[in-house]
């Protein structure tokens, strides 16, 4: 059986009791571990379960990351309550009484900018996890088809949002109201943090703890004010902490993260020992091929053991010969197949910056001052957007190219993820 601890109780009675009959709109969160995502979960497999041949939506940003969060967590509420169902996999769950729930890719896609497939849908309610990622439209939208069956079973229509602090259309729809006290009646917000759940792992809690101030502050201590988060996007970099002079160790691995623009093709060149981080070169080079590069890295590593990482959509066969990327480097360089270790999709942008940052932080890492310099540029120069994404627009524009800066965000995707990985749960 589940039980619900108190903040969430709170949520699901507004979400739930005639009391609350005039609340539409429910954000629930502003921290990692609150038991967001339980709670969507759960009200969702209620909903269904009483009330027989009813629709609901669970959405996220893209099917792909709803696929493995939300919906992992709806597996195991599932199990937890021993609830029958059946998953269609990519569309939705089932259950014995005619129920359904529709899993929705909420992002906005220039082929659909009116969000017409989800203007199309007629549901008893909507569940949006991590609702910040999405547009308003879209909500707006969502939240606009809720009619089905309500009357037959006396509900009235409801959209619940999940989401950490962010500093978009989230905070001056919801929070900054909220903080003001001219919410709008149909509008509701509860806050949980990790502190609020009491069956939180340890081990979760040292992962919070390890993440750089910026990101406590939200995602520990559900701060919404702490961090006007356009600005530097590595904004955890610190010239006097970070520079030095490093030298290569031939006894260790030595990690090579590619970028495949052919203008300009970057390559980040990494060691990691003794728990320190070492940024040897960052390799940039204009109208350069990736056959050329690695003929560049043979001569200036000889003799090293290389592990492989880079943009994977450098999978994609080259235009010069059906080998892709990858392949030219496995071949030229002659590299095993266990030491190519790109894997199936690059991180997103927003995570990203957690981790980078978490690492600049709190993980003794240097850079070397001479060879490292066009990713120095790229950490004291690039901006970011108010998602946490780099901005790069314009690539005529130095600041806004952010290769270097790919090449080091692979890196430590590929190799330092666990450093804060159950934070996007
Ligand atoms: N009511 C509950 N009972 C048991 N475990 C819970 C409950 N709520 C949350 N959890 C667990 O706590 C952890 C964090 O919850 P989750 O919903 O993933 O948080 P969030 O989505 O806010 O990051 C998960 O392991 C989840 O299974
Ligand atoms: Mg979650």
């Amino acid at each position: 059986m589940i039980e619900l601890f108190p903040r969430q109780t709170r949520a699901f009675d507004i979400l739930t009791e005639p009391e609350y009959s005039h609340v539409s709109e429910l954000l629930y969160g502003g921290g990692a571990g609150g038991g967001k995502s339980a709670l969507g979960c759960i009200w969702l497999v209620h909903q269904c379960l009483r009330y027989a041949g009813t629709r609901w939506v669970m959405g996220r940003n893209t099917l792909h990351t709803l696929k493995e969060t939300t919906l992992n967590s709806f597996f195991l509420i599932a199990k937890l309550g021993n609830v029958r169902y059946r998953y269609v996999e990519n569309k939705g769950i089932m259950f014995p009484n005619d129920s359904q729930i529709l899993l929705k890719d909420l992002a906005y896609y220039p082929s659909d900018p009116e969000f017409d497939e989800l203007g199309s849908l007629e549901i008893t309610g909507a569940f949006v996890d991590e609702c910040n990622q999405i547009t308003e439209k879209a909500w707006n939208i969502l939240s606009s088809r809720i009619r089905y069956r309500l009357d037959e079973y006396g509900l009235t229509p409801k959209i619940l949002g999940t989401c950490n602090p962010a500093r978009n259309w989230v905070f001056t729809r919801f929070y900054e109201p909220y903080r003001e006290g001219r919410l709008e009646a149909n509008r509701m917000f509860v806050q949980a943090l990790v502190t609020d759940n009491p069956k939180i792992s340890r081990y979760y809690v040292t992962q919070l703890d390890n993440l750089d101030e910026v990101s406590r502050e939200r995602l520990k201590k559900g701060n919404w004010d702490f961090l006007d988060i356009s600005g530097n996007w590595a904004y955890s970099y610190r010239p006097e902490l970070h520079l030095g002079d490093v030298v290569l160790n031939r006894s260790e691995v030595v990690r090579l993260s590619f970028d495949f623009n052919r203008n300009p093709i970057a390559c980040h060149v990494s060691q990691h020992y003794g728990n320190h981080y070492y940024g040897l070169e960052q390799i940039e080079i204009d109208n350069c091929t990736t056959y050329q590069l690695c003929n560049e890295i043979k001569a200036r590593y000889p003799e090293c053991f290389f592990m492989v990482t880079g943009d994977v959509s450098g999978k994609a066969a080259t235009t010069v010969s059906r080998l892709n990327n990858f392949d030219v480097i496995k071949y030229v360089l002659g590299l095993r197949e266990g030491q190519m270790q790109y894997s199936g999709a690059n991180p997103p942008l927003a995570e990203s910056r957690m981790l980078v940052n978490a690492m600049l932080e709190r993980y003794p890492m240097t850079f070397d001052r001479v060879k490292c310099a066009p990713l120095i540029r790229d950490l004291e120069a690039v901006k970011s957007d108010n998602e946490g994404r780099p901005i790069k627009t314009n690539r005529k524009n130095i600041e806004e190219r952010a290769d270097c800066l790919d090449t080091f965000r692979y890196t430590l995707h590929r190799w330092f993820g666990d450093f804060v990985k159950l934070l996007f749960s």
